[in-house]
């Protein structure tokens, strides 16, 4: 049931649509009103202070979570993420931080669990085959697709979970920190991989805290602050202006202090906050 890579909806459409999305736990309002538009080929990034909602939000789109009210629209049509395999079905893949790959079993192994090409005789030729393409399209450094996952380093383990919510064809890949246990180099490749995975025409939500790696790979960039929309930005926003957004303050030391650096607010470089 694996299927080729289809790249349906043309580049610049609109694939989902949030209106309105509230959800309650008891009487947490984790999510008010949200709006959110994902488009075919743009990295989307959500960011937000701690308790924003961020996952909440990536949770109802990938089913877990049942909305308290609003309207979900994915390619025009309204539609109920009741289950997480309803998400899947629909085109919606989710890559959680924690992976859920199997330490044990090699990158073929983990690219195709669940998935098999013929379950009831395994076509270990063709899978193995499938892996290497994917991964080469993906430009992805994995030494060995028979290596087991417990051999390889946290960048490549992020590919190989990349790699395989791809397999399903997914129009839209959502990624929740995934460059944050990461070093230099390895968060340069998952960043590259993340354009390539855009570039392939699918729409992508990144979910991250780290303001570098989020200007480099955006689009846009979507604010969430108490569980409700607090501004839209094109990734040449200022830090002062993301920092504000986020932290609700026009002004503070984190600002300040980012801003000069990049030299953007010199007549506080004498500042010592
Ligand atoms: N299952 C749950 N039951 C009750 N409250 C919850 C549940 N999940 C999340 N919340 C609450 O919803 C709010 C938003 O949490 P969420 O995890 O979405 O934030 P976040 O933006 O992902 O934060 P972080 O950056 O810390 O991961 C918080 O107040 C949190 O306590
Ligand atoms: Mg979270």
């Amino acid at each position: 049931m694996v299927q080729q890579d289809r790249v349906d909806p043309a580049k610049g459409s609109t694939i989902l649509r949030l209106s309105n999305i509230s959800k309650n736990f008891g009487a947490v309002s984790a999510l008010t009103d949200i709006d959110l538009e994902v488009r075919a080929g743009e990295v989307v990034a959500l960011v937000g202070d701690n308790g924003a909602g961020k996952s909440t939000l990536i949770k109802v789109l990938a089913g877990v979570h049942q909305p308290s009210s609003g309207k979900i629209e994915f390619c025009g049509q309204e539609v109920s993420l009741h289950s997480p395999s309803r998400a899947l079905e629909l085109g919606i893949a989710t890559v959680f931080q924690d992976l859920a790959l199997c330490e044990n079993l090699d990158v073929v192994a983990n690219l195709f669990l669940g998935h098999e090409l013929s379950p009831w005789n395994l076509d270990e030729v063709a899978m193995e085959v499938r892996a290497w393409t994917l991964l080469r399209e993906l430009a992805a450094r994995i030494p060995s697709v028979r290596e087991p996952i417990a051999s390889l380093s946290g960048g490549q383990r992020q590919t190989v979970a990349i790699a395989r919510s791809l397999l399903l064809a997914p129009k839209i890949i959502m990624l929740d920190e995934p460059t944050a246990a990461l070093g230099v180099a390895q968060t340069a490749e998952v960043l590259n991989l993340i354009e390539r995975v855009r570039d392939r025409g699918l729409g992508v939500i990144i979910i991250s805290h780290n303001m570098e790696d989020v200007r480099a790979v955006a689009d846009r960039i979507v604010v969430l602050r108490l569980g409700r929309n607090n501004g839209v930005f094109s990734p040449d926003a200022s830090n002062q202006e993301l920092v504000a957004s986020i932290t609700g303050a026009t002004e503070n030391s984190v600002s300040r202090r980012q801003d000069r650096k990049t030299g953007h607010n010199n007549e506080l470089g004498g500042s010592t906050a």
